[in-house]
């Protein structure tokens, strides 16, 4: 195939402006964005509308996001050939999420188990913007035609949504939504938190010691892996259902290290959980301390950000607007 002429399939997706990324964040998601970015049209944003559906301090959402931003670059993103942007600098998203609000069911809203999970957690505050979160991941993926839309695991619901909605769209107007394919990493997708093995590891964990921070320093990073909750077996071996706690570390390892399982379960024959936990640590720490390094050069750099998300922004309005108005177009707004 002449692959001068060949199309790059474009990749998009974003993360949500509420805390610091966890190694979950990275082994799930950022590892795969940098890996596709070369060789696809990527767009990567920063979820700060996703972020309201919980209540924050102005001044902290807005530090997390330029944070968030800046970590996108530090994972070796370019700005240049990728685009990389804020949502909330392109009102698109919002405008068609209005839209697509109206094209789903109510039923099928509230089937989303992360609804019903968060609204568990913040009981105080169920908001309407809670519940139709996965409404507007859809426009954000919908407007830009994605081909693929590399996630953990935890979001595959809320892709499948995105594509049931493209697909009724799409039903009633003719072709004007791409359908988009999830694309969820062999290993890594579901990365548990380190103290209650049967959770996914999250930002948002009460419970410090549950996660590994991208900002963690190497002792932090070490402590945390070494305290993680495993089993009293004292053998690596590779059996989620049994051994959820030494499955997830063998995850990790493995993700960092680039060994399978069964080399795992070799080079720890004989060994306790002691030697594996440190070279858990040392694998962990050998993969995020040079993305920290980056990242803490990068963030102090306000100006360069700050002109990398406008640059971002007007890139990423240009395409979105061209689907933007279709829709209005083909559900039958006046347009003069
Ligand atoms: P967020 O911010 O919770 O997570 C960002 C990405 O990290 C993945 N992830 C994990 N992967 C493996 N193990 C874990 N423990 C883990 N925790 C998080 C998530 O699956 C995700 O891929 N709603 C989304 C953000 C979003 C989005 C979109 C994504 C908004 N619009 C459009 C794709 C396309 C979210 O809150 O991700």
């Amino acid at each position: 195939m002449d692959t001068m002429t060949e199309q790059k399939q474009r990749v998009l997706s974003f993360v949500q402006s509420s805390g610091t990324p966890t190694l979950g964040n990275y082994l799930g998601a950022f590892r795969n964005w940098r890996g596709m970015a070369a060789e696809n049209d990527c767009i990567f944003g920063v979820a700060d509308l996703h972020a309201l559906t919980v209540r924050n301090t102005p001044a902290d959402l807005r530090r997390r996001s330029v944070e968030l931003y800046a970590w996108l670059l530090a994972l070796g993103l370019d700005p240049e050939k990728n685009v990389i942007f804020m949502q909330s600098h392109v009102p698109a998203h919002a405008q068609l999420a209005w839209v697509l609000n109206c094209y789903t069911a109510f039923g099928e809203a509230s089937r989303m188990t992360q609804f019903k999970d968060k609204s568990k957690q913040h009981a105080d505050n169920v908001n309407v913007g809670l519940f139709t979160y996965p409404i507007l991941m859809a426009a954000d993926i919908l407007l830009y035609q994605a081909d693929k839309v590399p996630v953990g695991d935890d979001q595959k619901q809320h892709l499948e949504l995105a594509r049931d909605i493209a697909v009724r769209f799409n039903g009633l107007y003719g072709d004007v939504f791409k359908v988009p394919e999830p694309y969820i990493g062999k290993k890594g997708s579901r990365i548990t938190s380190l103290t209650d093995p049967e959770k996914k590891m999250s930002k948002s964990d009460p419970n410090e010691r549950s996660f590994v921070l991208l900002t963690d320093d190497n002792d932090r990073i070490a402590k945390k892996i070494k305290s993680a909750v495993t089993d009293s077996e004292a053998l690596v071996r590779y059996d989620p259902a049994n051994k959820p706690g030494v499955a997830n570390l063998m995850t990790i390892y493995s993700c960092c290290t680039g060994k399978d399982f069964d080399a795992i379960e070799q080079e720890f024959a004989g060994h306790g959980y002691g030697d594996f936990k440190a070279a858990v640590a040392e694998a962990a720490i050998a993969e995020i301390e040079p993305l920290r390094a980056e990242y803490q050069r990068i963030v102090s750099d306000k100006a360069t950000l700050e002109q990398c998300a406008k640059n971002g922004a007007e890139k990423a309005a240009a395409l979105a607007f061209k689907t933007l108005r279709k829709v209005m177009k083909k559900v039958g707004f006046w347009q003069v």
